[in-house]
């Protein structure tokens, strides 16, 4: 028995030594170490053997084996590094030609913002919406309270399409569409790109992004809306912010603000960026027009509401301190590149 294991041992480490390449290799040990190797299978026989030989048998199986075992791995490493060096042999193979860099793609800077002022309202119960980028004449306008001569529908300043439909002018027909769609209460922010016929400069761009936001429910009063608001600037602005609110007229809110906020740069001392006045001019507000709510299937004696829509690019342009707008949609990467990692 003992003269078996032997043998077995001799010939399978002339299979290591033979082996020409890394396949053989393998193949051999599964012949001789595998789960039907022929080692294996005297392992297995190790209860049919007389119990006064049993350990010296099976010792010296253990021992061949682990002796196998080694000499395969052994033989492995060789063969590795032959085949490693027969390609440092090849002239055309140059291992100090350094790697092709890798690309790390980054987050455009409206992208952080918007993604950030998405998380705040969702924190508090808001549910982030889509709606069209080509508007019907009635959502953009009509359903927003703004009749037919209003200058907002001015040639001038809309892009008309050939179907009657128009590029929307600014996100707020999402108010009547997420009161028809949802009913009440409802809190929604619908944040997406807005279109004008603007001469461009570094302050205006024909296309340019806007986030909508729309609270109604019972007994809303500004209080809410000043709250809200509050919270979303402490969260961008990363402390609290003064803010104060003008009267400002749209025809969808009643009554409708502009809200201003106290200059971040001076804390209200007057500089050069609040003009020296002390206070920014942010966002457009109010409470809900009964008409519009009216236009979004619901009844005004019942149902009460705030919105607000928000310049994205223009928060944009203050969080990073962007001086012009142009550079945010120009696609230009040493622009974008600037934010890499920015604010996460
Ligand atoms: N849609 C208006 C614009 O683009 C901004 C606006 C003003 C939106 C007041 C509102 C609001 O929701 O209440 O000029």
């Amino acid at each position: 028995m003992l003269e078996d294991v032997d043998k077995l041992k001799a010939e399978a480490l002339a299979a290591v030594a033979a082996a020409p390449d890394q396949a053989a290799l393998a193949a051999a040990q599964g012949r001789f170490l595998g789960r039907k190797g022929s080692l294996t299978a005297l392992l297995r026989s190790m209860g049919k053997i007389d119990p006064a030989q049993r350990a010296t048998f099976g010792k010296a199986v253990n021992e061949a084996k682990n002796q196998l075992t080694e000499a395969f791995a052994a033989r492995q490493a060789e063969l590795e590094r032959t085949a490693i060096d027969s390609q440092l042999g090849d002239p055309s193979f140059d291992p100090t030609i350094p790697g092709a860099p890798v690309q790390s793609g980054a987050l455009h800077p409206l992208t952080i913002v918007q993604e950030r002022v998405e998380r705040i309202f969702e924190s508090m119960g808001f549910a982030v919406l889509d709606y069209p980028e080509a508007e019907t004449e009635f959502y953009n306008f009509e359903g927003l309270n703004i009749p037919a001569d209003h200058p907002a529908r001015d040639m001038q300043d809309t892009f008309w399409l050939d179907e009657g439909l128009v590029m929307r002018t600014h996100t707020s027909p999402g108010q009547v569409r997420a009161m028809r769609e949802y009913g009440a209460p409802l809190r929604a922010v619908f944040p997406g790109r807005t279109f004008r016929y603007e001469e461009v400069d570094a302050s205006h761009e024909h296309t340019f992004h806007q986030v909508e936001g729309l609270m109604i429910d019972r007994d809303i009063s500004v209080a809410n809306l000043i709250a809200a608001m509050k919270c979303l600037l402490r969260e961008i602005f990363e402390r609290d912010v003064k803010v104060r609110l003008r009267p400002g007229y749209f025809p969808f809110v009643e009554p409708g603000f502009e809200l201003d906020i106290q200059c971040l740069v001076c804390d209200g001392k007057g500089c050069s960026v609040c003009k020296q006045g002390g206070w920014v001019e942010l966002l457009p507000c109010g409470l809900v027009h009964p008409a519009v709510i009216r236009f979004g299937n619901l009844d005004p004696d019942e149902w009460t509401g705030w919105a607000f829509g928000l310049g994205l690019s223009r928060l944009v342009m203050m969080k990073f301190e962007i001086d012009d707008i142009r550079l945010i949609m120009s696609g230009d990467l040493r622009f974008t590149e600037q934010f890499k990692g920015a604010w996460r």
